[in-house]
């Protein structure tokens, strides 16, 4: 099983990706394989609204990074979503990613390219805007027709500098227990669809 996080961060090594880390480090624990995949460097645009995906199961504008990520989206059992809050929602390199993802998905439904696959999501604020930002996330899956999973309380977490969050202890613990429940929903449906 395997899960990849998308980090809608413009920084490497900031809040966003140390709480990544908290839910890969639980994940690896459950020998659950894991991949980061990072926007910080890349140059996604948004969707162009072309239509041309239309039995394609891909973006055939392959001038960005996108269609690269989309495979490894459609390769995966989980999906991770994680986004600073930018001024009140997600980071416009994610937005980017989700829009075509979304059009990708719906020019190409009976592909079901991410049905019923785990999705999860965290959100990193300095005060205001991470539960829109959650919803933001929460609310591409649930239009993707995959399971979505919760925790203790909403996985989010505070902090503005790199490392700040380390300090966030509920946020941490609530992305802890969002691991726990991911690495749950994992195995069950892996045994349900072995079964
Ligand atoms: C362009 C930009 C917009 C931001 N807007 C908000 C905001 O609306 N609300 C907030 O609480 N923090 C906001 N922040 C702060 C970040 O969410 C915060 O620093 C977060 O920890 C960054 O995560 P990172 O370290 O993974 O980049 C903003 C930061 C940037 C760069």
């Amino acid at each position: 099983m395997n899960v990849i996080a998308i980090n809608g961060s413009a920084r490497i090594g900031g809040n966003t990706e140390t709480l990544i880390n908290t839910v890969f480090d639980a994940l690896k624990d459950a020998d659950i394989e894991c991949e980061l995949v990072q926007l910080a460097r890349a140059d996604i645009h948004g969707c162009r609204a072309c239509w041309g995906c239309d039995g394609t199961r891909n973006c055939i504008h392959h001038d960005d990074a996108f269609c690269e990520v989309f495979e490894k989206m459609k390769a995966a059992d989980g999906i991770l979503l994680a986004s600073p809050v930018y001024t009140g929602n997600i980071s416009t390199a994610l937005q980017a990613v989700l829009e075509r993802a979304a059009v990708v998905c719906d020019m190409n439904r009976e592909a079901a390219l991410l049905s019923r696959k785990i999705g999860a999501c965290l959100a990193v604020a300095r005060r205001g805007g991470a539960l829109n930002t959650f919803d933001t996330l929460a609310n591409f899956f649930l239009l993707q027709d995959m399971y979505v999973v919760g925790s203790s309380y909403w996985p989010i977490a505070y902090g503005q500098m790199p490392g700040d969050v380390a300090h966030d202890e509920e946020g941490l613990t609530t992305a802890r227990k969002l691991a726990e429940n991911m690495q749950h929903l994992l195995r069950a449906c892996d045994h349900h669809m072995g079964a």
